[in-house]
Order: structure tokens, then C-alpha cells, then sequence
């Protein structure tokens, strides 16, 4: 005899079958629910054996790609969505993720029908939202509903090619007692949609909202068991939004997307560099440009530091866009080799427009940022600063330089500091923009100020 029920770890999906305090398998306290456990009846499965064929018999055609015409959503999808692929979009309620779906409806609509399932908003509030898009097709198919059975009979009886589910924590299956949004519910959803998805060859979106701690809720479960996890972030008040691939079967999971949020809903960015230093204060102390890698595209951003003497207690430190160990890192080198006293100094560094850098090139213009703020001394406004920093000092070389430069050169400065280390002739060649080499911080510090 089966057992009825199950605990079901609400954090990472871990199931037992007795009730633990801790889960064993990410630590947390006091997270198991009861579920009631689904009764696989025994014996032979009844569905269809598939054939296997020699891998030599595999044919090479690359799947189909349909292109959304975003590019920025194309380049983060690995050039379209592939048919019959299952697309989970995650990021913080209110983030614009039912916003971009709505959008990506409109474009696919002229020639694809889509089934739009909410089950967070009634038809009338979609439809209010996509007339300020303008969008009006009678290709995309309308449903409020939760019911996964129901949702399931909807696809069946109208045939889409693609399928809108907002959000996965809303749906529930009537084959589960647990309630919508649990690990069960969600993972059983997820499964169905697969089965969908693979069977039909129908394309699934899935929105699925972040909790606090950071992961898609029915976290790590929901992630592997899709094709492509894409994350849509930025900060709230401000208008930029990032589309991040962090899992993707039909593509690099490198690139980003780069839209901004307005009246008329999201807006691609295709010259982010030329955006988000529009409004940048030349002339000012603290303010550095930096040539980070975004996948396969180069970005200029603006790093500020603002660095204080502290008036009382520990130096506080703020890291906004990059890491916040790198920086104390960055400024203990500051203060070792440079001999610059930051310890009684309260330093505050920024990446300009929401943007979270985890690229080590960008080091070299965070040291500069933070020695210009210390030293209250602006550095040229045509250059942009390229270089990893080690630990003794030292300016490391980074990849791709030479397209870090072209990014700089197109934007119209006149200089870069890059590192000794990338010192080549594909690089020399570059004309129009003056090189500066440096092999450790303080040469480059002498280049700056
Ligand atoms: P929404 O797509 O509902 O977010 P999510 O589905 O991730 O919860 O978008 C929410 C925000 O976007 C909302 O605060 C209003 C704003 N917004 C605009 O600024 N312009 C627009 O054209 C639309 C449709 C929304
Ligand atoms: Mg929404």
C-alpha cells in the first residue's frame, strides 16, 4: 500500500515521507507542508514506446526559430523562440512581465494565434492594458482561468501555437489538494506544460514571480525542468528593465536585453551605451567610464564614487551595481599599494542606470572612480578605462579588448587606458583613439591624475 501523503519542503522541493524540522537538503528550518502524495497505479504504462534510432540517423536540421522582431529579445532567446520550447520569465512582481508577454502577443499575433491564460488579471484589465500598447488582434485568445484541467481543454479545443500561462502560482491542478503556488502544484503544472509544449510542439511562456529570497517560488524545481529561465530585472523607480537569460538549451545564457519602461509600454534600447551616459556631469570628481562585456556586446557605463571622511565609528561602505566584497577588495588595494588612508573614509560606489556589473574588467575604473572622489580631481571626459585589478596591484589583461575599444571609439571618445597585458597589434592598429598602457595601478592612477 501507497502512501497517501507526502512533506514537501517549501524551499527547494524536497520530499519525504515523514515530517522533518529541517530539511536535509537546503538547511531551512520549519519549511515541510503535508501533501496529498498522487497514486500512481502499478503495472505497465500504457503510453506510446518511443523508437530509438542510431545517432547516426539523427537528422542535423537546426530547430525553428520564430523571430519576435525584439531584437533584444531575440539576441537573449539565442536568435527566436524555437518551437515547442518551454520559456519560463521570472522576476519581482510589478517588473513588467505580464507588460512584455502582452507585447510579444502583438507581434507574434499577425501571423501566429496565441492562447493568453491570466490568471492574475480578468480579461477586461488585459484588454485596458493593451490598448494603451496598441495592441488588438483577434489572434490572441483571452482566458481568465486557474484550473489547469480547464486550461489544458482550452489548448486542446483551439489549437494555438503558443501559449501565455500568467502566472505559474496561480494555476492549480485538480489532481493535487495542495494549494495553488505550493512545490506539488507548481511542479505538477510545469510537467503538464512540458508534456504540452514537447507533444504538440506549442511554444509555453510561464511568468513566474520571485520571492524575497530570490528564486522562482517551487524555486530550483521549476528552473530545470524548462528549457530557457529568463529573468526580467531592474530597479523599480527606475525605467530601465534587463532581460537576463540564466538557462538556456537553444543558446548562450550570456546576453542581455536592454528595454526601457514607458507610457506606451517597453522599449527596446539598441544603442545602450549612447542611453546611459546621456546624462552624464562631465567634469565632476568620481565619475569614470568603464567598457564592460555584456555577452557578445559591449557596453559604456559611468561608475560614480563618492568617497567622505567618516565623522564617526567604521568607514561605511555601499556597493550599488557591483559586488561589494570586489569593492572592499578594490580598496584595500587602494590603500596597500597606493597608500591612499580609505579606512577612516565612508566610500559609496555606483554603476549609473540600474546596472549590475559581475565583470571583473570594470575593476580598474572603480579604483580610478574612488581615487578621483579621494582626491577630488575629475578625470578626462574622453577616456573610458579598461583592466582587471589582482591583488598585488597589478592591471590584468581581460578579453576582448579590441571590441571593449570599438564601443568607446563609436561613442566618440578619444582615449582608452587599457592593460599592458593586451599590448598587440590587432589592438595598436585601432586609429582614431589614443591607447594608454598600464601594467599596475599606479601607473594607471599617474595616467589619470
Ligand atoms: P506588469 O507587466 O503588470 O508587471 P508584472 O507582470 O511583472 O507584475 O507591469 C507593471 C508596471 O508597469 C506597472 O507598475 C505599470 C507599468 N507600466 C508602464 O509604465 N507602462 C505601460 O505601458 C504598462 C503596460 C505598464
Ligand atoms: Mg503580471
Amino acid at each position: 500500500m501507497k502512501s497517501k501523503t507526502k512533506f514537501v519542503c517549501s524551499e527547494c522541493g524536497y520530499e519525504t515521507r515523514k515530517w522533518l524540522g529541517k530539511c536535509p537538503a537546503c538547511m531551512q528550518w520549519n519549511t515541510f507542508t503535508e501533501e496529498a502524495a498522487k497514486v500512481t497505479p502499478g503495472g505497465i504504462s500504457t503510453a506510446p514506446l518511443p523508437k530509438a534510432i542510431p545517432l547516426t540517423e539523427v537528422s542535423k536540421e537546426s530547430e525553428e526559430r520564430v523571430k519576435t522582431g525584439m531584437q533584444e529579445l531575440d539576441r537573449v532567446l539565442g536568435g527566436g523562440i524555437v518551437d515547442g520550447s518551454l520559456v519560463l520569465v521570472g522576476g519581482d512582481p510589478g517588473i513588467g512581465k505580464s507588460t512584455l508577454l502582452l507585447q510579444i502577443c502583438g507581434i507574434l499575433s499577425q501571423n501566429i494565434r496565441i492562447l493568453y491564460v491570466s490568471g492574475e488579471e480578468s480579461v477586461k484589465q488585459i484588454k485596458l492594458r493593451a490598448e494603451r500598447l496598441s495592441i488588438n488582434n483577434e489572434n490572441i485568445l483571452m482566458v481568465s482561468e486557474t484550473n489547469f484541467e480547464n486550461i489544458n481543454r482550452l489548448i486542446e479545443e483551439i489549437k494555438p501555437q503558443v501559449v501565455i500561462l500568467d502566472s505559474i502560482q496561480t494555476v492549480y491542478s485538480e489532481e493535487l489538494t495542495s494549494a495553488p503556488g505550493s512545490v506539488s502544484q507548481v511542479r505538477e503544472v510545469t510537467g503538464q506544460l512540458m508534456r504540452i509544449a514537447k507533444g504538440q510542439g506549442i511554444t509555453v511562456f510561464i511568468v513566474g514571480h520571485v520571492t524575497k529570497e530570490g528564486a522562482i517560488a517551487g524555486p530550483r524545481v521549476l528552473e530545470h525542468m524548462v528549457d530557457t529561465v529568463l529573468y526580467f530585472e531592474g530597479e523599480r523607480h527606475q525605467n530601465y528593465r534587463i532581460l537576463r537569460a540564466v538557462k538556456n538549451r537553444f543558446g548562450s545564457t550570456n546576453e542581455i536585453g536592454l528595454f526601457e519602461m514607458t507610457q506606451q509600454g517597453l522599449k527596446e534600447v539598441n544603442n545602450p551605451s549612447g542611453l546611459l551616459l546621456d546624462s552624464r556631469a562631465k567634469d565632476q570628481s568620481g565619475s569614470v567610464i568603464v567598457a564592460s562585456l555584456e555577452g557578445t556586446r559591449p557596453m559604456l557605463l559611468e561608475i560614480q564614487a563618492l568617497v567622505t571622511p567618516t565623522s564617526f565609528g567604521i568607514a561605511r561602505r555601499m556597493a550599488t551595481g557591483i559586488d561589494y566584497n570586489r569593492l572592499t577588495m578594490l580598496l584595500a588595494v587602494l590603500e596597500k599599494k597606493i597608500g591612499m588612508q580609505l579606512f577612516n573614509h565612508d566610500a559609496y560606489v555606483n554603476v549609473v542606470g540600474g546596472i549590475r556589473i559581475d565583470e571583473p574588467a570594470c575593476d580598474l575604473g572603480v579604483i580610478a572612480s574612488v581615487a578621483g572622489s579621494f582626491k577630488n580631481m575629475p578625470v578626462d571626459p574622453d577616456i573610458v578605462v579598461i583592466g582587471e585589478v589582482g591583488l598585488t596591484g597589478e592591471v590584468r589583461q581581460v578579453n576582448q579588448v579590441d571590441k571593449r575599444i570599438m564601443e568607446a571609439k563609436r561613442l566618440g571618445f578619444k582615449k582608452c587606458l587599457v592593460p599592458s597585458g593586451n599590448k598587440s597589434s590587432s589592438v595598436t592598429n585601432i586609429d582614431g583613439i589614443e591607447l594608454l598602457f598600464a601594467g599596475t595601478v599606479e601607473e594607471a592612477l599617474g595616467f589619470l591624475f
